[in-house]
């Protein structure tokens, strides 16, 4: 593995996506217990998207069961984004995780928030805002740990290239509905006030149609609008980027 901080983020490049699962799953048990330790709870965001598969599989094993037995039942699960579709439909982020995850672990359903996709894309975004607000008890939430991917157009969570969603002034909405053009589709997504404050970030990418945003990102001295990735830098967290080599591979 090699390491090294760039831009106010440390980077970890892995061998594949397994090893940089494994990394993850790692950090989440370590932010978890910490988290509960500290304040006994443990909030947490989850991607959706093909990568944090393994990750999820990880994290449901019979090893990782018993590191996290005291860290489920004071856990609160939200997502940084969804597609809006029923928590049936095979696109579903929460489906994902929860036949990878959730449906094996003991975390209590009602402490697993997920957004409705299946309802009118703004008033479930304004419903899972609210959400947001009543269950951290504030208009600030400080997630322990948000964990995010990159899309090959740099989009992250459901912040695509040029969304308006980059120039939130400091009063807008936690949650989004967003119209992205190129999917003729809305989606939900957690807005850059909420991701750039969690006290723990990692993103997790991998595979080699990662590595030119990901060179980019990392080469932008700018918020570019291509690159919605780059301009998650949260303030007063820790930024970790786990990466396999596929996705480093461009990296200086
Ligand atoms: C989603 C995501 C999204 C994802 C990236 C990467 O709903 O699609 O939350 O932001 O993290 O698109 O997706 P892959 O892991 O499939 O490349």
């Amino acid at each position: 593995m090699k390491t090294f901080e760039k831009n106010g983020a440390r980077i970890e490049v892995w061998r594949d996506l397994s090893e940089a699962s494994a990394r993850a799953a790692e950090l989440f048990t370590q932010i978890a217990l910490r988290s509960v330790d500290a304040r006994s709870k443990f909030s947490v965001a989850l991607s959706g998207g093909s990568t944090p598969k393994s990750l999820y599989t990880l994290l449901a094993d019979d090893a990782a069961q018993k590191s996290l037995a005291s860290v489920w039942p004071r856990s609160h699960v939200f997502w940084t984004d969804e597609r809006c579709v029923p928590p049936s439909d095979p696109q579903s982020n929460y489906r994902m995780a929860q036949e990878t995850l959730l449906a094996h672990v003991p975390v209590p359903e009602a402490q697993i928030y997920r957004m409705r996709g299946e309802d009118e894309p703004e008033s479930a975004a304004k419903g899972y805002a609210s959400l947001l607000e009543t269950v951290f008890g504030t208009s600030a939430p400080r997630f322990d740990l948000i964990l995010l991917g990159m899309g090959a157009d740099a989009h992250t969570a459901s912040i695509f290239p040029h969304s308006p969603l980059l120039k939130t002034a400091d009063d807008a909405p936690l949650v989004a509905a967003s119209f992205v053009e190129k999917l003729n589709a809305f989606r939900l997504t957690m807005t850059l006030h909420v991701l750039k404050s969690a006290a723990n970030t990692i993103f997790l990418v991998s595979g080699k149609d990662k590595a030119e945003p990901l060179r980019k990102v990392f080469a932008s001295v700018q918020r570019d609008e291509e690159l919605p990735a780059r301009w998650v830098r949260p303030t007063g967290g820790e930024l970790v980027w786990l990466v396999d080599e596929g996705a480093a591979r461009l990296l200086s």
